[in-house]
């Protein structure tokens, strides 16, 4: 029987592919690198085969995709920040089996859900950046899933359980990676340079720490009852869908593990970033229960 060995929420910042390649920015998200280089060994040592990457820059506008294709490889380039993230090459196996299930279940439930299996749709910074410090060695496969700009936070829930179920009947095991961002106020174009490593208000920030605390004291049951209102106000990057996807997955309010932030929170652009990994035997409990 296949579980999902592991679950994080996870930075995807360009910034990150800066850090590494510009000059000027040298180091600049290194924390934020030995975060994601950290949950990537977890993953591994609790036996990843798949990871399943929720990828809120995938964006949609309609029903739940998935890209199933059986590889992954390219190399790209930003259409949205060209100058922050470019000639990134990747080359990942994907999971058609887990994939093609996972969108079943889904149809199931009445939605839009395809499986594509099609080579001019390209992997999105979401799932690249991610893998790129996670995923070492392309070792595991790797399946990004979209997030849909205007589901609601209960088709998320839904999606996140119909994911769960899957993984089980595949027998995978599988890291389940919630792409995205805390709060996600972007700088004005006139100052976003200057906010390149700033939270844009200190309601946004104040917040965010407010979130985190709650998932470290394994307080998801209240976190989620002010899930909707916080992707409204704090502009929630694709209206926190892959947040509810997570949750979905994990149990929703029957879930109580305690999360543990890895590195720091920190701002990016103006936006909330964090990498934070919520314990997978938490939502075994709750399934046995
Ligand atoms: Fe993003």
């Amino acid at each position: 029987m296949g579980e999902i060995v592991f679950a994080a929420k996870v930075t995807h910042v360009p910034s990150i592919w800066m850090s590494e390649h510009l000059p000027n920015f040298k180091g600049i998200r290194q924390m934020a690198i030995d975060g994601l280089k950290e949950l990537g060994r977890r993953a591994k040592e609790a036996g990843t085969e798949t990871f399943i990457v929720i990828d809120s820059h995938w964006i949609t506008n309609q029903g739940f995709h998935l890209n199933a294709r059986a590889r992954h490889s390219g190399t790209f380039t930003s259409h949205e920040v060209p100058h922050m993230l470019e000639y990134l090459e990747y080359d990942y196996a994907g999971d058609p089996e887990l994939g093609g299930l996972i969108s079943q279940k889904i149809a199931k439930g009445g939605y839009i859900s395809i499986a594509h299996d099609n080579p001019n749709l390209q992997v999105e910074y979401g799932t690249l950046v991610p893998m790129e410090q996670m995923n070492e060695g392309a070792y595991a496969k790797v399946l990004p899933i979209a997030a849909c700009q205007f589901a609601s936070i209960e088709e998320g829930k839904e999606w996140g359980e119909a994911i769960a179920e899957a993984v089980k009947e595949t027998g995978r095991k599988a890291a389940l990676i919630a792409s995205g961002s805390l709060s996600h106020a972007f700088w004005p174009n006139r100052v976003s340079e200057q906010g390149l490593n700033s939270i844009n208000t200190e309601f946004n920030r104040q917040v965010d720490l407010r979130v985190l605390q709650l998932w470290e004291e394994g307080r998801v049951s209240e976190f989620l009852d002010m899930l909707p209102d916080y992707a409204e106000r704090c502009r929630g990057e694709c209206n926190m869908i892959d947040t509810a996807m997570l949750f979905g997955a994990l149990g929703w309010k029957n879930y109580n593990g305690k999360a543990e932030v890895i590195g720091e929170y920190f701002g990016s652009s103006g936006t909330g970033q964090v990498n934070v990994e919520f314990p997978a035997a938490a939502a075994a409990a709750v399934k046995a229960a």
